[in-house]
């Protein structure tokens, strides 16, 4: 037995279903290391769960008026159930609102909390005041500082990358009521990371293998200087801060989810009826730990889990992150907003997950962003799955059958070119191994369609059904190194299309070989081969164009929900204009009007005089909210009565697109002229 390894792919937010650009970055990439390591028969245990806490969450909620918990039951389920049936292969799938899991962060809360770790400081954060709560995170957008992105959410810029408090946003507006933010005073436990720069620094010195776009992010981080980052929040939905008299305070979700990770392994230990077991995996040296992330997430587990891990004490680092770039689809940016993913269960209703695991796999994000499209995805399946890999095994396959009586043959003497087919095998062999064990999968993939290619190239060149009637002694020597290099092939690829793998090796009679086993002698002569079958189908144009109208169609349904804007009306000339005279004044007064759910009184300052109108907005503006406020009036608007109070004016609204009501606001002094 290997060495011990524990691989965990990114928690995907419980809040929507899992796309392709998921796969490509974090669960793909780990499920082929895994399968690799299971095959050389290595000790691996592959960790993953739904992070179920943070805005993420929150917001999902409170987009469709159901509460968190209704959100994260629905997608755990969900995306637990898409994994399966892609095959990704977890060994244990947890969820963060797990009771192992709230005990588990909490203690890392406790203990760090006693050890002194972290800074807790009063702090003004930004606070939505009608919305009456803080806007931690992603409740709060606008420009980052850095790159100067205008859609920057508080935790994080997704242009740079840049990791983001709310309070670094320039110009912030809250996502909730879409005003502005005002700050106000909050408490909170901060990780001063700053603490950990040497330690951090010495770490990463000392990994090798890491891919230069992660080393390079993190480094330029250590460069500028590490902050103090929050490590709790002002919300209801996550852990409760173990610490008494703080209700309403949270552990931030950056906290417990990589925390998750320890959680589902204890869990899994549990499952294997060895509660212990877990800390064979984090908690001793002789083990690796290698996080698979997209590249959002490496700032948290290059930089603040291994913070917290090194705080705790005992705990292993990661040996490797090798975070994924992102995944492009039809030349455009992914947008589940717009409506622009191929969702994982719509794949697998109308293709295998072996086809899809192939063609992603040779197309990584693993060094720069990269494009799926339909058409690469019909071109690799046919041109590489169908046309080499599949017709290899067929015609190898179907020609034993038929004419070797089911049965590997016997080899005679191995002439040059023999050996040289079957010197492939050890070859590319020792080269793949050294890809997967760098983290370069792409590379390990195209490698091992070469062996496939070779293998055709031979078959082809030596012509059995020719030798067949003219020397069947070679015959059965050129289909005897066929079939060992269809062997080899039902090993080397089994970690990137295990169904089609499996089949293979049943039909070889060879289930249960593993990485070992990947020899010019795989195969005994003499030993049972079933007849051939066609592991690929074409995937034909119709079924292209059919997925690429579905795309269109589902962005196109999800354009047409999103609030549509009142069409410009008719034009009018300049003098029109001129003759509304609109004015800058202050509310000094407001209150609701007896008997009517509309109308407020309001009495408005517009310089020259003050002025009384009534205004129907009592269901959008709470009256003890206006005085002081900056409006637009309409000053010569002829007044009229309205529940027996004249209104001599009127005040200015912008109505959103989702039918809310906004006051058209400057600062100009009263009696400004609008023009
Ligand atoms: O970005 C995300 O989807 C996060 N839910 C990833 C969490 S990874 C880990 F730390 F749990
Ligand atoms: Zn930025």
């Amino acid at each position: 037995m290997g060495k011990r390894t524990l691989v965990t792919s990114a928690l995907p937010y419980a809040n929507g279903p899992i796309h392709l650009g998921h796969l490509a970055g974090a669960y793909l990439p780990a499920d082929f290391y895994v399968r690799y390591k299971r095959m050389r028969n290595e000790d691996v245990v592959f960790i993953c769960g739904s992070d179920e806490h943070g805005v993420p969450i929150t917001i999902a909620a409170d987009k469709e008026g159901v509460t968190p918990q209704d959100i994260v039951d629905r997608f755990h389920e969900m995306n637990k159930k898409t994994f399966e049936e892609f095959g990704i292969s977890f060994d244990y799938f947890g969820r963060t609102s797990a009771s192992v899991h709230h005990e588990t962060s909490q203690d890392f809360f406790r203990v760090l909390n006693e050890k002194g770790v972290f800074k807790k400081k009063s702090e003004t954060q930004l606070y939505d005041e009608k919305a009456k709560m803080f806007l931690p995170d992603r409740y709060v957008k606008g420009t980052c500082p850095h790159c100067n992105y205008s859609e920057a959410f508080g935790d994080q810029c997704e242009k740079c990358g840049t990791s983001l408090s709310p309070s670094d946003l320039i110009e912030p507006r809250s996502m909730v009521t879409g005003d502005k933010p005002i700050y106000k005073e909050t408490e909170h436990w901060f990780l001063p990371l700053g603490d950990f720069q040497d330690d951090l620094q010495a770490w990463l010195d000392s990994t090798e293998n890491w891919k230069p776009n992660v080393m390079g992010q993190v480094k330029s981080w250590l460069k500028q200087g590490l902050g103090d980052r929050a490590v709790t929040r002002d919300l209801t939905w996550g852990v409760p801060v173990p610490v008494e008299g703080f209700d309403g305070k949270v552990l931030y979700v950056w906290f417990d989810a990589p925390i998750g990770y320890i959680s589902a392994t204890k869990e899994w230990a549990q499952q294997q009826g060895d509660p212990d077991l877990w800390e064979k995996y984090w908690r001793n040296k002789d083990s690796d730990l290698i996080h698979f992330i997209g590249k959002d997430n490496i700032v948290f587990h290059c930089i603040m889990f291994p913070a917290v891990l090194m705080s705790y004490d005992g705990y292993i680092l990661p040996k490797n992150v090798p975070a994924n770039e992102f995944l492009n689809l039809e030349g455009q940016k992914l947008s589940t907003s717009r409506g622009w993913a191929v969702w994982v269960q719509e794949y697998l209703k109308d293709f295998d997950p072996d086809l899809m695991r192939y063609v992603l796999g040779t197309g990584l994000p693993e060094t720069k962003d990269a494009d799926f499209s339909w058409k690469y995805f019909q071109d690799h399946v046919n041109g590489e799955l169908a046309d080499i890999f599949g017709n290899f095994a067929y015609r190898t396959l179907s020609f034993t059958s038929r004419y070797f009586d089911n049965k590997v043959p016997t080899a005679g003497d191995l002439n040059e070119e023999d050996r040289n087919a079957l010197g492939e095998i050890d070859r590319l062999k020792k080269e793949i191994e050294n890809l997967y064990e760098t983290f370069r999968f792409r590379e390990a993939i195209q490698k091992s369609m070469n062996l496939a290619r070779a293998g055709n190239k031979y078959f082809t060149e030596m012509e059995p059904w020719r030798l067949r009637k003219d020397d069947p002694e070679r015959c059965a020597t050129v289909l005897n190194v066929c079939c060992q290099i269809t062997a080899a092939l039902s090993v080397l690829f089994d970690p990137v299309i295990p169904d089609a793998c499996l089949k293979l090796r049943e039909a070889l009679n060879i289930r249960k070989a593993g990485w070992a086993d990947i020899t010019g002698q795989i195969l005994k002569a003499g030993s049972p081969v079933d007849k051939g079958e066609i592991l690929f189908k074409k995937v034909e144009d119709e079924a292209i164009e059919a997925q690429r109208k579905k795309l269109e169609e589902q962005s196109r349904a999800q354009e047409a929900s999103k609030p549509v804007l009142e069409p410009i009306k008719n034009t009018i000339t300049f003098d029109d204009f001129s003759k509304l005279d609109i004015r800058i004044g202050e509310i000094l007064t407001a209150e609701r009007v007896p008997k009517s759910d509309k109308l407020l009184k309001i009495t408005v300052d517009i310089g020259l005089e003050k002025r009384t109108i009534m205004a129907g907005i009592a269901q959008h503006a709470d009256p003890k909210k206006l005085p002081g406020k900056k409006v637009a009036v309409v000053a010569n608007l002829k007044p009229r009565k309205m529940m027996g109070v004249p209104s001599e004016g009127m005040i200015l609204m912008a109505e959103t697109p989702d039918g809310d009501f906004m006051f058209v606001t400057s600062e100009a002094d009263n009696g400004s002229v609008v023009a």
